[in-house]
């Protein structure tokens, strides 16, 4: 039995409906959310999985072979491990074989919330009784059209400088996630960099708007100070401030380019990956 958890979120929604294409995808497959009476894809059986509550996890991972642990990362770094840490001291206690995580591109260690995925995957790797898979996912390109979204004079202010970001498209991401854990054996052990072929600035986004919209949209770079201001000053909660600034200070200088990184997202997806400026300029596409 594979169980996939936070199905009700981006990622774990397009896991299913991946594995829903797939012949046989969804034998065996159980879902696991917060909100068990909502599911994105139905026959699906769901269970509660709360890694807040520990106590749903006992009786949701029964049976469960593999296990795919979506990173749970909205909250401060010892929220999300305390997180992590109960998924996979459940998982142990419940005899799961693998676990496949959801981690952060190697090139991310700049970044304010990479701690609690490096301690995760430290965890993992000093399990004595589970086998694991780990997927260093990069910023989905669909968080870059966030970061980078236009205001309604057309233009873009983020602090993003001249620097780039190798943003993937999250369903790539969904698709690797979903081979890997239908057949996790052939995985065990490896970690895996998943990212965008090509890095996107703030120009880039800005000219892919422009062609989807057909209305012109420019790009002017801003100061941490300026943006930090701006996040402070929005609905975001105290711990996303330094979240945002540290992706936009890390992609401003070069560190999330992915010029380090071995991409292993062609080959696992067999195909080449999606643009991401096509999945930024889609959205605005519909947007209108
Ligand atoms: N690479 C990137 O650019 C990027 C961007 C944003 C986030 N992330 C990370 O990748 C993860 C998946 O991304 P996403 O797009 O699916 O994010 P998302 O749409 O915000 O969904 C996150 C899901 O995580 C699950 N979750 C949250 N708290 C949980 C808890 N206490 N116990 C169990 N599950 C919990 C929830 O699923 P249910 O609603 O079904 O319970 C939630 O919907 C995020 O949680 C975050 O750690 C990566």
């Amino acid at each position: 039995m594979l169980l996939v958890t936070g199905v009700n979120g981006g990622l774990g929604a397009l896991v299913l409906e991946r594995l829903a294409k797939l012949p046989g995808g969804l034998d065996g497959v159980v879902a696991g959310s917060r909100t068990p009476d909502r599911t994105p894809v139905a026959g699906v059986p769901v269970r509660t999985v709360d890694f807040d509550r520990p106590g749903t996890l006992t009786e949701a991972f029964t049976g469960v072979r593999t296990l795919l642990l979506i990173s749970a990362g909205y909250g401060e770094d010892d929220v999300v491990v305390a997180r992590h840490r109960a998924a996979i001291e459940a998982a142990e206690r419940a005899g799961v074989r693998h676990v496949v995580y959801t981690s952060l591109s190697g090139d991310g260690d700049h970044l304010g919330y990479a701690a609690a995925h490096r301690w995760t995957e430290r965890r993992l790797r000093a399990s004595t009784t589970l086998s694991w898979t780990i997927l260093r996912n990069g910023l989905y390109a669909e968080l870059l059209g966030v970061l980078a979204a236009p205001d309604q004079d057309g233009v873009i202010t983020a602090p993003l400088g001249d620097g780039g970001l190798a943003a993937v498209a999250r369903a790539d991401l969904a698709e690797v996630a979903a081979t890997v854990a239908l057949a996790p054996a052939g995985h065990a052990g490896r970690v895996y960099e998943l990212v965008g072929e090509q890095a996107i600035g703030g120009a880039d986004v800005a000219a892919a708007l422009g062609r989807a919209t057909g209305r012109p949209v420019a790009y002017r770079p801003a100061t941490l100070a300026e943006a930090r201001e701006a996040v402070a000053a929005s609905d975001a909660a105290p711990f996303q401030v330094p979240m945002v600034l540290s992706t936009y200070s890390a992609v401003a200088h070069g560190f999330l380019d992915g010029r380090q990184l071995d991409n292993a997202l062609p080959a696992l997806l067999g195909r080449a990956p999606r643009p991401a400026l096509d999945v930024i300029a889609g959205g605005a596409g519909a947007a209108r």
